[in-house]
């Protein structure tokens, strides 16, 4: 199913849930019947509202939302903090709530799908959803009668109009059956939308359980709920979109007795340990301080521990004026409030609106613990450092960690285009930090290279 290396394909309609499509190669046929299940709170309601607002904001679709949950009021005050204001489209004739709460029998759920026929008629509409089918089939009571009805309702009335619709399901936390077989009369596709804990975290993860027309099932992507977006997918990049280096950033290094010139291609992925006993904020920005670019270069700095007044400060400590580097952004990020993929999505959405040169992220392995997901964090930093890629935005990613801990425990040591280690070194009774080029895709001119550091380079104490 996932088409991630194939064109979109025009006869298809996006779900418009952003990332889904791309992995759909474009969406799904118009007319087909889309059922979203998941337990309370896993974002079936906004995964809905979603694809019908969309609908109505990019295409003008004029679209019905019937709802067996929610009160009118409630559920544009609910969609209003995720960024979707439906009564706008309400007030211009273009959408439809129907509320069906009260309803409690079979005579009752006639009259409301009699209503949403009519309604559909009126507005000629193009998406339908209706939350949750679980309350409609609870009411109708027996599965051989809902069959009946759904099955006139989508196969005889819907379909033949080309009209999408999406239907909620409640799923028992559990229970991977839904019942009723309505995913196998009814349905052209199948997602489930599941949470689970990673560490103390909440990863949302949607599952692509069938999807007519499309060739393969069972994908699994991660997703998040984010105003603006409302259902954000994480969708893999395709790694037949990058490309060979373009361009060089050339750097010079000044080390007070000798220069070292180097050069790394534009959108370069470096991976940078630092030995713990260094300070990696300082020790960056005095080697940052001492190093001459020749483009001058945007950077974008962001870490999980300092903010950006600290960051200033140390800056200006170090009597640091560096003309080549423009800091276009400090970004202070408390990891402890996200889910590992919420930050990585988070992570590169600021990467590609700043477009920094550089972005240099201080503490990647602290994100991945403190998010509360080593596991899924790797697969979502893999992502990232494939979007930088293709992107052109050259990477660095600095751990404070041993040499023979990162050889030992990163899973990810061959993605990296080169990797360098810092450790500090005693010369003349003072303090100069080693960099030693552990690996490299590029030719480097020398492999080791030792520079004064002023300050702050031992933790707990300055010179
Ligand atoms: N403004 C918001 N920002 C971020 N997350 C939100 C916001 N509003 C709701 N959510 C998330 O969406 C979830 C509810 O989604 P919803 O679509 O109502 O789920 P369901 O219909 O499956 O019960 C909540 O658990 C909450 O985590
Ligand atoms: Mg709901």
């Amino acid at each position: 199913m996932i088409n991630l290396g194939k064109k979109s394909d025009t006869a298809l309609i996006p779900l418009d849930i952003s990332g889904l499509d791309e992995a759909l190669g474009g969406g799904v046929r118009p007319g087909s019947v889309i059922l979203v299940a998941g337990a309370p709170g896993s974002g079936k309601t906004s995964f809905a509202a979603r694809f019908i607002y969309e609908g109505l904001a990019k295409f003008n679709q004029p679209s019905v939302y019937l709802s067996f949950n929610e009160y009118k009021e409630e559920f544009y005050e609910n969609m209003a903090n995720l960024g979707l204001d439906f009564q706008s489209y309400e007030s211009k004739g273009k959408f439809i709530f129907i509320e069906a709460l009260n309803i409690n029998d079979d005579e009752a759920v006639m009259a409301i799908l009699e209503n949403l026929l009519t309604i559909i008629n009126t507005i000629k509409a193009k998406r339908v959803a209706i939350d949750t089918i679980t309350s409609l089939l609870q009411i109708l009571g027996s599965a051989k009668r809902a069959r009946e009805l759904l099955h006139s309702l989508f196969i005889h009335y819907m379909k033949k109009r080309g009209i999408t619709t999406v239907l909620t399901a409640e799923l028992p936390i559990g229970d991977p059956k839904l019942g009723y077989g309505i995913e196998e009369f009814i349905a052209d596709g199948l997602i489930i939308l599941r949470t689970k804990f990673s560490g103390d975290k909440i990863v949302r993860i949607m599952e692509i359980r069938k999807m007519r027309g499309h060739r393969a099932t069972l994908a699994r992507l991660t997703y998040a709920i984010v105003p603006g977006k409302v259902i954000a997918v994480r969708t893999p990049p395709r790694i037949i979109d990058i490309h060979a280096p373009q361009e060089n950033l050339a750097f010079q290094l000044e080390t007070g007795d000798a220069n070292y010139s180097f050069t790394l291609p534009r959108g370069a992925q470096v991976l940078v340990a630092i030995n713990p006993v260094l300070d990696p904020l300082s020790t960056l920005f005095g080697i940052a301080c001492k190093t001459r670019i020749k483009l001058s270069i945007k950077l974008l700095y962001r870490t999980f521990t300092r903010s950006p007044e600290e960051i200033q400060w140390v800056l200006k400590e170090l009597k640091c004026k560096n003309p080549t580097i423009e800091f276009v952004h400090l970004s202070s990020i408390n990891p402890t409030l996200y889910s590992v993929t919420e930050l990585a999505m988070m992570n590169i959405e600021e990467d590609l609106a700043v477009k920094p040169d550089i972005v240099v992220i201080d503490g990647i392995e602290q994100a991945f613990w403190l998010s509360g997901g080593q596991e899924i964090g790797i697969r979502e930093h893999y992502n990232n450092i494939q979007y930088r890629k293709i992107h052109n935005i050259t990477g660095v990613y600095v751990y404070t960690i041993t040499l023979r801990k990162l050889l030992n425990a990163n899973p990810l040591l061959n993605i990296y285009d080169a990797i360098f280690y810092f450790t500090p070194r005693r010369v003349n009774n003072k303090i100069h930090v080693s960099i030693r080029v552990i690996k490299s895709r590029y030719k480097i001119p020398t492999n080791h290279i030792t520079l004064p550091i002023e300050m702050f380079a031992i933790n707990g104490g300055t010179n």
